[in-house]
């Protein structure tokens, strides 16, 4: 996959007149250059992929730890795949906050999802109170390093900055901010996986990407693309942002 990507979160919206939407999207052809990834609720996944027939990627968004088993109400990361998904983000802070996950059960995820043949999307970012404390440095990095399972091959990985308080918010970090997280980010998988190993992950900025910001955020250094959640809805929104990224130097 290319590592300019375009992914939208479409967290619990949609149901199936909103396959619609994504009919729309793939009406014209998408620019090249640009990999498209759309993370619908898993009951759209495969219809989601029907409908695709390849020209999208998809992805769930969220998978248990385990194989299968005794978990009612969760996904295992086979599902997904056999749904039609490639991906599958992880770690978003809406399921850190709403279900306390930790940076380790995170890590053990993104190694069911790797099992699973998905490439992980794993999401970090800061609170607005840990960024007023100047401490948002430190917390991607402990983020980082919990959870990106040990062993992963670069290639096989997608890491996306979410600053908590820009999500849904309409607030978007400075350019300046946004790079130097990814600075520090793209740094951190360097002394990881060595630089070679760094510059196969796409780094993506993701809270209140719209077509109106997507251009400037695309400017920003070490910025591969974009998770997008509100603007992923509407293919008239999401487009833009698509050709924005494509456009991006
Ligand atoms: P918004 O684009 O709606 O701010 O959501 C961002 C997000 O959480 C994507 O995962």
């Amino acid at each position: 996959m290319a590592r300019k990507l375009a992914a939208g979160n479409w967290k619990m919206n949609g149901i199936g007149e909103s396959l619609a939407e994504v009919a729309l999207l793939l009406a014209d052809p998408l620019p090249a250059g640009v990999a498209v990834l759309i993370c619908p609720p898993a009951t759209l996944l495969h219809r989601m992929a029907v409908l695709a027939a390849g020209r999208i990627a998809l992805g769930g968004q969220d998978c248990h730890a385990a194989a299968a088993g005794a978990h009612t109400g969760d996904i295992a990361a086979a599902m997904l795949a056999e749904a039609g998904a490639s991906h599958v983000i992880l770690g978003h802070s809406e399921r850190r906050a709403d279900h306390g996950e930790t940076d380790a059960q995170v890590a053990a995820k993104a190694q069911a999802a790797l099992a699973a043949g998905l490439v992980p999307v794993i999401c970090l970012g800061e609170t607005l109170a840990e960024r007023q404390a100047g401490a948002t440095l430190d917390v991607v990095a402990r983020q980082l390093a919990g959870s990106v399972p040990d062993g992963i091959a670069p290639a096989r990985l997608v890491l996306a900055y979410e600053p908590v308080w820009a999500i849904g918010s309409g607030l978007t970090p400075t350019p300046d901010q946004i790079a130097e997280v990814h600075a520090a980010l793209r740094a951190g998988l360097s002394a990881r996986f060595g630089a070679a190993g760094a510059a196969q992950v796409p780094l993506l900025y993701g809270g209140s990407v719209k077509a109106s910001n997507a251009a400037a955020i695309f400017a920003v250094p070490e910025v591969d693309g974009a998770l997008v959640g509100g603007a992923s809805l509407k293919a008239a929104d999401f487009r833009p942002i698509v050709a924005a990224l494509a456009a991006a130097a």
